[in-house]
């Protein structure tokens, strides 16, 4: 059945439905939902990813992890966990760049995290020179310190919105309107529990994910008990206020409400909030830096100068434009953000 079908026959039986199923529906319906359904990224997938425009970005993050490893952690054994690695494209580029400077007391444990059946088939292909273990429950990384890398990973989780009225909060759902789907706003005022939903003017709108705030406490938690890090790289604000879900089909931005299923779905992270969790819980976390500062102070032009050392002019600009679009602040440099989580105050490589 088709995804809209499903959704109005859903809103038919039982009313309105809240922005996270309606997201949950679209993105990962068994039979059509878009994570299960179509090849969603790269040039001929609906969006592109840093590590899919440049070699450099997993290259950089890989020894960033390294560096990481060796300074706080020191052990035989390098456990790496991608969160959501989507093609597979930066833990191939990240343990290629580890392997050509670890020297080989060191065995590299990979863990991947995802939910999409179709991605973990791809990510079996492009991924078959590395030995990875995948989970589908963040509670089963192994009990040892963790390097965990998110990019473009919480962004992709279903969010709830919320409207500041007079009275108080009200949710926005989605419903139908002469056959139609549109959002309404709930009546009812809803009371939110949390701390970050205070100090707003009416008219503000808010976003929420519980499967953001649960995946990173239990990460958190794995933090508090066995040390590592997790880098975040995302779409993100540190207001953490607005309504910034978007809908991106064939690289364009489309209504949220057309065609269900067939574009991906997703919001800026609200940094806030994740430093707000992790400070609770006793937890250093970095400053949020810009993806554009972070490279810099990773080296990405350093690696770009010498990876056009021996080649064409053409390729060489190829190169310095994919870069480019990574750092500049009108592409992707601003727009995306970095923080770390960590157990202690450590001077964590492009984040102090
Ligand atoms: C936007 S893509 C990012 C891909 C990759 N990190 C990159 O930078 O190219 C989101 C990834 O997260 C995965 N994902 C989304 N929700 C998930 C969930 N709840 N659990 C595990 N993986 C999930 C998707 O299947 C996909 O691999």
């Amino acid at each position: 059945m088709q995804i809209e079908t499903k959704i109005k026959d859903l809103i038919e039986k039982s009313g309105p439905i809240s922005l996270s199923r309606y997201m949950e529906i679209c993105l990962w319906d068994e039979e059509n939902g878009y994570y299960n359904s179509k090849e969603v990224l790269g040039e001929k997938g609906d969006f592109i990813t840093s590590p899919e425009i440049s070699q450099t970005f997993g290259e950089l993050v890989g020894l960033w992890a390294l560096n990481f490893h060796q300074q706080f952690i020191n052990k035989k054994r390098i456990c790496i966990t991608e969160l959501g690695p989507g093609r597979g494209t930066l833990l191939n580029d990240a343990t290629r760049a580890i392997s050509k400077v670890i020297n080989e007391q060191f065995d590299l444990d990979i863990t991947v995290l995802e939910k999409s059946q179709t991605l973990i088939n791809l990510q079996k292909e492009n991924l078959n020179s590395i030995n990875v273990r995948w989970i589908s429950d963040i509670k089963k990384l192994s009990l040892e310190p963790q390097i965990i890398i998110a990019n473009e990973f919480f962004d992709a989780l279903p969010i709830n919105q919320y409207v500041r009225g007079n009275e108080g909060w009200h949710e926005k759902k989605v419903t139908t309107k002469n056959g139609k789907l549109c959002f309404t706003l709930n009546n009812k005022i809803w009371v939110p529990s949390d701390s970050i939903f205070s100090n707003f003017k009416v008219g503000d709108t808010i976003e929420y994910s519980e499967q953001t705030i649960r995946i990173f406490s239990n990460i958190c938690d794995h933090l508090i008990q066995y040390d590592g890090v997790l880098l975040v790289i995302d779409y993100g604000n540190v207001s953490g206020i607005g309504d910034t879900l978007q809908a991106v089909n064939n690289h364009d931005f489309k209504d949220i409400l057309e065609k269900p299923g067939q574009s991906d779905l997703s919001s800026h992270v609200n940094f806030k909030l994740l430093k707000e969790i992790a400070s609770k819980k006793n937890l250093y976390v970095s400053k949020v830096k810009e993806q554009q500062i972070f490279l810099l102070e990773l080296g990405i032009m350093e690696r770009l100068k010498s990876l056009t050392k021996n080649v064409s002019s053409a390729i060489a600009q190829k190169l310095a434009s994919e870069i480019k679009r990574l750092i500049d602040p009108d592409k992707m440099g601003t727009l995306f953000k970095v923080i770390a989580v960590t157990k202690n105050d450590r001077h964590l490589e492009g984040l102090s």
